[in-house]
Protein backbone atom coordinates (compact mmCIF):
# COMPACT_ATOMS: atom_id res chain seq x y z
CA UNK A 1 0.00 0.00 0.00
CA UNK A 2 0.98 3.17 -0.58
CA UNK A 3 1.58 5.54 2.35
CA UNK A 4 -0.93 9.14 2.46
CA UNK A 5 1.97 10.93 2.46
CA UNK A 6 3.71 9.76 -0.84
CA UNK A 7 0.22 10.66 -2.98
CA UNK A 8 -0.11 13.61 -4.73
CA UNK A 9 -3.13 15.18 -5.75
CA UNK A 10 -2.51 17.90 -8.96
CA UNK A 11 -4.66 19.24 -11.92
CA UNK A 12 -4.82 16.41 -15.35
CA UNK A 13 -2.55 16.46 -17.70
CA UNK A 14 -1.23 14.80 -20.33
CA UNK A 15 1.35 13.22 -18.75
CA UNK A 16 -1.21 11.22 -16.25
CA UNK A 17 -1.91 7.61 -17.04
CA UNK A 18 -5.97 7.59 -16.86
CA UNK A 19 -6.01 3.95 -19.82
CA UNK A 20 -5.55 1.70 -16.66
CA UNK A 21 -8.43 3.26 -14.15
CA UNK A 22 -11.30 1.41 -13.27
CA UNK A 23 -13.30 2.44 -10.53
CA UNK A 24 -16.26 -0.10 -11.12
CA UNK A 25 -18.49 2.08 -12.55
CA UNK A 26 -17.63 2.24 -16.38
CA UNK A 27 -19.54 5.26 -16.62
CA UNK A 28 -16.86 7.58 -14.59
CA UNK A 29 -13.89 5.27 -16.09
CA UNK A 30 -15.33 6.35 -19.76
CA UNK A 31 -15.72 10.01 -18.68
CA UNK A 32 -11.52 9.98 -17.35
CA UNK A 33 -10.40 8.38 -20.62
CA UNK A 34 -12.38 10.41 -23.40
CA UNK A 35 -14.00 13.82 -21.83
CA UNK A 36 -12.31 14.81 -18.84
CA UNK A 37 -8.98 16.66 -20.76
CA UNK A 38 -11.43 17.61 -23.69
CA UNK A 39 -13.82 18.86 -20.35
CA UNK A 40 -10.17 20.85 -18.97
CA UNK A 41 -9.55 22.39 -22.21
CA UNK A 42 -13.19 24.22 -22.73
CA UNK A 43 -13.45 25.28 -19.17
CA UNK A 44 -16.21 22.92 -18.32
CA UNK A 45 -14.27 21.14 -15.79
CA UNK A 46 -10.93 21.16 -13.51
CA UNK A 47 -10.04 17.47 -12.89
CA UNK A 48 -8.28 16.95 -10.34
CA UNK A 49 -6.09 13.24 -10.05
CA UNK A 50 -4.56 11.83 -7.34
CA UNK A 51 -1.06 9.73 -8.05
CA UNK A 52 1.52 7.74 -5.90
CA UNK A 53 4.52 10.42 -5.73
CA UNK A 54 6.61 9.24 -9.17
CA UNK A 55 4.18 7.28 -10.92
CA UNK A 56 1.81 8.18 -13.61
CA UNK A 57 -0.98 5.84 -13.07
CA UNK A 58 -4.31 7.93 -12.19
CA UNK A 59 -5.48 6.21 -8.69
CA UNK A 60 -8.29 8.60 -8.25
CA UNK A 61 -9.89 11.19 -9.65
CA UNK A 62 -12.93 14.61 -8.96
CA UNK A 63 -14.16 17.48 -11.36
CA UNK A 64 -14.86 20.48 -10.39
CA UNK A 65 -17.48 22.85 -12.26
CA UNK A 66 -19.35 26.19 -10.96
CA UNK A 67 -22.88 26.17 -10.89
CA UNK A 68 -26.27 28.11 -9.37
CA UNK A 69 -28.83 25.93 -7.20
CA UNK A 70 -32.07 27.10 -6.66
CA UNK A 71 -32.18 27.00 -2.65
CA UNK A 72 -35.76 26.38 -2.72
CA UNK A 73 -34.52 22.78 -3.32
CA UNK A 74 -32.47 23.36 -0.03
CA UNK A 75 -34.22 21.51 3.35
CA UNK A 76 -36.67 24.15 4.70
CA UNK A 77 -34.49 24.82 8.12
CA UNK A 78 -31.75 26.57 5.69
CA UNK A 79 -33.64 27.70 2.79
CA UNK A 80 -35.77 29.86 5.17
CA UNK A 81 -32.39 31.68 6.42
CA UNK A 82 -31.65 32.45 2.70
CA UNK A 83 -32.61 34.91 -0.19
CA UNK A 84 -34.90 33.50 -2.46
CA UNK A 85 -33.04 33.55 -5.80
CA UNK A 86 -30.29 30.82 -6.90
CA UNK A 87 -26.98 30.81 -5.02
CA UNK A 88 -24.07 30.25 -6.69
CA UNK A 89 -22.63 27.10 -5.41
CA UNK A 90 -19.23 24.67 -6.74
CA UNK A 91 -20.19 20.95 -7.88
CA UNK A 92 -17.94 17.98 -7.70
CA UNK A 93 -19.67 16.42 -10.33
CA UNK A 94 -17.54 13.11 -10.45
CA UNK A 95 -15.48 11.77 -7.53
CA UNK A 96 -14.09 7.77 -8.35
CA UNK A 97 -10.63 6.00 -6.93
CA UNK A 98 -9.66 2.61 -8.93
CA UNK A 99 -10.66 -0.13 -7.56
CA UNK A 100 -7.15 -1.42 -6.33
CA UNK A 101 -6.70 1.88 -4.12
CA UNK A 102 -10.41 1.97 -2.48
CA UNK A 103 -10.77 1.88 1.13
CA UNK A 104 -7.54 3.32 1.77
CA UNK A 105 -8.30 6.73 2.42
CA UNK A 106 -8.09 8.67 -1.08
CA UNK A 107 -12.05 9.16 -1.34
CA UNK A 108 -11.37 11.08 2.05
CA UNK A 109 -8.11 12.82 0.28
CA UNK A 110 -9.87 13.59 -2.85
CA UNK A 111 -12.83 14.83 -1.07
CA UNK A 112 -10.63 17.42 1.71
CA UNK A 113 -8.40 18.80 -1.57
CA UNK A 114 -11.60 19.84 -2.81
CA UNK A 115 -12.78 21.05 0.10
CA UNK A 116 -9.42 23.59 -0.07
CA UNK A 117 -9.98 24.42 -2.97
CA UNK A 118 -13.43 25.50 -2.63
CA UNK A 119 -12.68 27.24 0.09
CA UNK A 120 -9.75 29.24 -1.43
CA UNK A 121 -11.65 30.10 -4.59
CA UNK A 122 -14.55 31.26 -2.11
CA UNK A 123 -11.91 34.06 -1.05
CA UNK A 124 -12.13 35.48 -4.03
CA UNK A 125 -15.50 34.54 -5.41
CA UNK A 126 -18.22 33.99 -3.15
CA UNK A 127 -19.80 30.03 -2.92
CA UNK A 128 -22.26 29.47 -0.83
CA UNK A 129 -22.13 25.54 -0.76
CA UNK A 130 -20.77 22.71 -2.28
CA UNK A 131 -22.70 20.12 -4.11
CA UNK A 132 -22.27 16.21 -4.97
CA UNK A 133 -23.67 14.36 -7.71
CA UNK A 134 -23.50 11.00 -6.30
CA UNK A 135 -23.60 8.10 -8.97
CA UNK A 136 -25.46 5.84 -6.72
CA UNK A 137 -26.91 5.30 -3.26
CA UNK A 138 -23.18 3.46 -2.40
CA UNK A 139 -21.52 7.14 -3.61
CA UNK A 140 -24.32 8.88 -1.08
CA UNK A 141 -23.75 7.32 2.06
CA UNK A 142 -19.91 8.01 1.16
CA UNK A 143 -20.65 11.84 1.16
CA UNK A 144 -23.59 11.84 4.29
CA UNK A 145 -20.57 10.57 6.22
CA UNK A 146 -18.99 14.02 5.35
CA UNK A 147 -21.79 15.96 6.47
CA UNK A 148 -23.85 16.34 2.96
CA UNK A 149 -27.28 16.85 3.14
CA UNK A 150 -29.63 15.68 0.26
CA UNK A 151 -31.37 18.37 -1.97
CA UNK A 152 -34.72 18.31 -2.38
CA UNK A 153 -35.21 18.76 -5.82
CA UNK A 154 -33.29 15.07 -7.37
CA UNK A 155 -32.97 11.49 -5.19
CA UNK A 156 -28.85 11.69 -6.36
CA UNK A 157 -27.69 15.68 -5.24
CA UNK A 158 -26.61 16.55 -2.22
CA UNK A 159 -25.16 20.00 -0.68
CA UNK A 160 -23.13 21.28 2.21
CA UNK A 161 -22.63 24.74 3.10
CA UNK A 162 -19.20 25.93 2.83
CA UNK A 163 -19.56 27.53 5.95
CA UNK A 164 -20.16 24.40 7.12
CA UNK A 165 -16.99 22.46 5.21
CA UNK A 166 -14.96 24.67 7.30
CA UNK A 167 -16.06 23.08 10.60
CA UNK A 168 -15.00 19.40 11.32
CA UNK A 169 -16.81 17.53 9.42
CA UNK A 170 -18.58 13.98 11.27
CA UNK A 171 -15.45 12.00 9.76
CA UNK A 172 -12.62 14.84 9.64
CA UNK A 173 -11.51 15.90 6.48
CA UNK A 174 -8.45 14.24 6.59
CA UNK A 175 -6.76 11.51 9.11
C1 LIG B 1 -17.04 5.93 -3.16
C2 LIG B 1 -15.52 5.99 -3.33
C3 LIG B 1 -15.14 7.30 -4.00
C4 LIG B 1 -14.86 5.93 -1.93
O1 LIG B 1 -13.47 6.05 -2.06
P1 LIG B 1 -12.47 5.27 -1.09
O2 LIG B 1 -11.08 5.71 -1.36
O3 LIG B 1 -12.76 3.83 -1.19
O4 LIG B 1 -12.97 5.83 0.33
P2 LIG B 1 -12.06 6.07 1.63
O5 LIG B 1 -11.19 4.89 1.85
O6 LIG B 1 -11.40 7.39 1.55
O7 LIG B 1 -13.17 6.10 2.74
C5 LIG B 1 -13.45 7.27 3.50
C6 LIG B 1 -14.62 6.98 4.41
O8 LIG B 1 -15.79 6.76 3.63
C7 LIG B 1 -16.36 5.49 3.92
N1 LIG B 1 -16.88 4.91 2.68
C8 LIG B 1 -16.17 4.55 1.59
N2 LIG B 1 -17.01 4.06 0.67
C9 LIG B 1 -18.24 4.11 1.19
C10 LIG B 1 -19.52 3.74 0.72
N3 LIG B 1 -19.69 3.23 -0.48
N4 LIG B 1 -20.58 3.93 1.53
C11 LIG B 1 -20.44 4.46 2.78
N5 LIG B 1 -19.23 4.84 3.27
C12 LIG B 1 -18.17 4.66 2.48
C13 LIG B 1 -15.22 4.67 4.48
O9 LIG B 1 -15.69 3.65 5.31
C14 LIG B 1 -14.42 5.71 5.23
O10 LIG B 1 -15.03 5.96 6.48
P3 LIG B 1 -14.27 5.65 7.86
O11 LIG B 1 -13.00 6.46 7.79
O12 LIG B 1 -15.22 6.11 8.89
O13 LIG B 1 -14.00 4.20 7.82
C15 LIG B 1 -14.98 4.78 -4.14
O14 LIG B 1 -15.40 3.59 -3.53
C16 LIG B 1 -15.40 4.77 -5.60
O15 LIG B 1 -14.72 5.35 -6.44
N6 LIG B 1 -16.51 4.08 -5.94
C17 LIG B 1 -16.95 3.98 -7.32
C18 LIG B 1 -17.36 5.31 -7.94
C19 LIG B 1 -18.32 6.11 -7.10
O16 LIG B 1 -19.27 5.58 -6.54
N7 LIG B 1 -18.06 7.44 -7.02
C20 LIG B 1 -18.79 8.33 -6.12
C21 LIG B 1 -19.67 9.34 -6.69
S1 LIG B 1 -19.67 9.80 -8.34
Amino acid sequence: MTEPDALVIEPLDRRHDRTGFSCGLSELDRYLARQAGQDVRRRIARVFVCTAGGTDAVLGFYTLSALSTDLASLPDELSRKLPRHPAPCALIGRLAVDRSAQGRGIGRLLLADAVKRVVAAGETVAIHALIVDAANDDAKRFYEGFGFLPLTDGPTRLFLPVGQALLQSPKGWER
